[in-house]
């Protein structure tokens, strides 16, 4: 089958997303609710005694914010300066200032203190890196995370992005894992660790084209993005 594509130039990953956080007006996250599985280990976390998280890719803090608000201190890192402040403004309404930080970094190059974190997490950021650099961020995540501490990762897989003329597109790099690749990895990376459960959810929504990528994408306002989606739950059980 012949099937064209066109290739997106990185930089307008941070482009799309400075667009799209900068235009959201909502009082919630652009990302919507928090997953019940969030939910729980929160939860979990707190029985144990267990307050401090990192976010690797906050985006405007859906998960960062349900944290604090549970009493967590919570450390966010997101490259979107749009994000941040949409955070700031969120943290000042809800009381909660005091328990988070939000920095303007890049997580591939970003240093992290060695066992600080009860909980680590990495939320729909990794498949858009390459995968060299996918594998780095989560041996820094292990590394960053307390003993009895747990690492949450979303990692979608098997992306698809469909223009309504059937031209797929992609961005320069990132990291195309196939649904088992995707799997593999994770149960390679946490072979020392206890997985506690890797769960998979397809996906086939229809997405709005950013002003920004209209030009390169023919014009059209709409393309169908599927994938399945691995959320992966690890905890650190000794050294
Ligand atoms: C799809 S959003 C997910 C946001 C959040 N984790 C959630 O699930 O609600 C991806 C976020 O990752 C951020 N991001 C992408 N690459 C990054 C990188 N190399 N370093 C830091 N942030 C990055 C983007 O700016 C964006 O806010």
């Amino acid at each position: 089958m012949d099937v064209s594509e066109i290739i997106i130039p990185r930089e307008f990953i941070e482009k799309w997303y400075e667009e799209k956080y900068s235009k959201y007006q909502g009082k919630e996250s652009y990302y919507g609710e928090v997953d019940p599985e969030i939910k729980d280990l929160i939860k979990r976390l707190l029985k144990n005694g267990k307050t401090s998280v990192l976010d690797l890719g906050c985006g405007d803090g859906r998960y960062l914010i349900e944290f604090a608000k549970a009493g967590f201190n919570a450390v966010g890192i997101d490259l979107s300066r749009a994000a941040k402040s949409r955070i700031e403004k969120r943290i000042e309404s809800e009381g909660i200032r005091n328990l988070v930080d939000v920095i303007n970094a890049d997580i591939v190059d970003y240093h992290f203190e060695n066992r600080s974190y009860d909980c680590v997490l990495c939320s729909e950021v990794l498949q858009q890196l390459p995968r060299n650099c996918v594998e780095e961020v989560i041996r820094k995540m292990k590394r960053a995370t307390k003993n009895g501490g747990y690492n949450f990762i979303r990692l979608p897989s098997d992306i698809k992005r469909i223009l309504p003329d059937g031209t797929f597109f992609w961005y320069e790099g990132e990291a195309k894992y196939s649904r088992d690749e995707a799997v593999n990895l994770l149960r390679k990376l946490y072979d020392d660790w206890k997985i506690e459960y890797v769960h998979e959810t397809f996906f086939d929504e229809k997405w709005s084209i950013p002003e920004v990528l209209k030009p390169i994408l023919g014009g059209y306002d709409i393309y169908t993005r599927r994938e399945v989606a691995i959320k992966c739950l690890a905890l650190r059980i000794s050294d």
